[in-house]
């Protein structure tokens, strides 16, 4: 397969896809689970767009085998996949065996179907009982001992483990921009949850030191670059500024750099004992995970927000249907970033890929995916050139394997690569997997083959709310 445009990847890349327990599985109350903070917010009324829940979602909680057979087919050579604390932990410090069960059955039939399974611990769900989230620090113990409880049934099973996924994500929407639980919108619970997830991280992966699992650990961070708006050196400070708040304000104490003082000024006063956790933080991870949708770029605004910003978007820009900017280049960037500023040993891109709306495509525009066959294999040749650099990339997983249930916007977003019929649930391979599996099976990507005239959504001048 040689030919001047195919595109290679080592022998070992790990080609996967990646799905969450509350996105896919459905049942969230089934066999002893208990209500989770997302349950409720999706009972919530005037929450979630389309008034949508995910009661159903993708029923995979009955359907392992059928989707691990499937994932088989597809060619995958790992599953990102993650465990529901609310399951698995119906009350503080008791173990719900049926929940365990569930996760044990997964990870032996993707062992069994020869799929590397990349388990992550907690991908948002936190169960009712504990109070407060993330903003009380009982919330973080509570997290160790749950973490301890599955390495210690689970933990040798699977050979790679997420601990937490994207903690910014979960500061950010919910608490400083109120569109997640707890919907709030202020600046110094968004510092303290932070403070509390990167202390979780840390605790979780001592606690999988101390059990002496050989498989590897890290996080998975949502992670993009802030690029300044323009040359004024007001926007390159303040690109700077939403960089330490957004990316360093979670790396930096990983590699014992404590927090840059960007991020404390904009939190103000943190509660505990910050000099003691901050070491309890400096805990080496074995890989870092990058997921990545779309890069920022900032301009200064007093006033505009919270962050004083305002995000710019060039009017014509390449933007997929949710209006997050398709700019391959920045993808390579932050997986630089990440890997020449940090020096982690590997990194992952724990997730990637873009969303069509049902609603503006259709039934035909969704399975006939040639956008997102061109997304994918230009983010693809992104990441390589981004091993070109130096990054030790190890490999590479979709979001998401099948349509699934976007969080607030419910259903109508669709990132996967097979579709799902909500009616029958019926899964549907788009044009995109049978790509993808293409790709796997060739381990690179004919250029040649991406589609010429991918259907973008291209951004308005009249969403464009800067002046020229
Ligand atoms: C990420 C989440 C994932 C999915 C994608 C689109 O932030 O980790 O669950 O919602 O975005």
């Amino acid at each position: 397969m040689s030919s001047s445009n195919f595109i290679t990847f080592p022998k070992d890349f790990l080609w996967g896809a990646a799905t969450s327990s509350f996105q896919i599985e459905g049942s969230p109350l089934a066999d002893g689970a208990v209500e989770s903070d997302w349950y409720r917010w999706t009972h919530t009324p005037g929450k979630i767009a389309q008034g949508d829940n995910a009661d159903i979602a993708c029923d995979h909680y009955h359907r392992v085998k059928e989707d691990v057979a499937m994932m088989k087919k597809l060619g995958l050579k790992t599953y990102r996949f993650s465990i529901s604390w609310s399951r698995v932990m119906p009350q503080r410090g008791v173990l719900n065996e049926k929940a365990l069960d569930f996760y044990r059955a997964l990870i032996e039939e993707l062992n069994q179907a020869g799929i590397q399974p990349f388990a992550t611990l907690y991908h948002w769900e936190i169960p009712v009982w504990a109070e407060g989230g993330w903003e009380n620090r009982e919330t973080v113990f509570a997290f160790e001992e749950y973490a301890k409880a599955v390495f210690k049934r689970l933990g040798s099973l699977s050979a790679y483990w997420v601990t937490i996924n994207e903690p910014l994500v979960i500061a950010c929407c919910g608490y400083m921009w109120g569109w997640f639980p707890m919907g709030k919108t202020d600046a110094n619970a968004y510092g303290q949850v932070a403070h509390h997830l990167n202390l979780a991280q840390a605790l979780a992966t001592r606690a999988f030191r101390d059990l002496q699992l050989k498989g590897q650990i890290g996080p998975a961070m949502a992670m993009s670059t802030f690029d300044p708006f323009s040359q004024n050196p007001r926007d390159i400070v303040h690109a700077d500024r939403l960089d330490a708040i957004h990316n360093r304000a979670y790396l930096d104490p990983m590699v014992d750099k404590g927090y840059p003082q960007q991020f404390l000024d904009f939190a103000g006063k943190l509660q505990g004992p910050i000099e003691k956790d901050l070491k309890l933080m400096a805990q080496p991870v074995d890989f870092v995970g990058v997921n990545h949708y779309f890069r920022n770029t900032c301009r200064y605004k007093k006033g505009a927000n919270i962050l004083d910003n305002e995000n710019f978007l060039a009017p014509g820009s390449r933007c997929s249907d949710l209006d997050w900017e398709v700019r391959p280049e920045s993808f390579s960037d932050i997986l630089f970033y990440v890997w020449d500023r940090y020096k982690f040993k590997s990194v992952f891109v724990t997730e990637n890929g873009m969303a069509t709306r049902m609603s503006k495509r259709g039934l035909e525009g969704t399975m006939e995916d040639d956008v997102r066959i061109h997304f994918l294999g230009t983010y693809m040749t992104a990441a390589q050139k981004a091993m070109q650099r130096g990054v030790p990339l190890k490999g590479y997983f979709v979001w998401s394997l099948m349509d699934n249930f976007e969080w607030t916007m419910g259903y109508d977003p669709c990132f996967g690569l097979i579709a799902v019929d909500p009616k029958t649930q019926e899964r549907r391979w788009k044009k995109s997997a049978y790509w993808y599996q293409g790709v796997i099976e060739k381990n690179g990507i004919d250029l040649n083959e991406l589609p010429l005239e991918p259907d973008y959504q291209l951004s308005p001048a009249a969403e464009a709310k800067v002046s020229a």
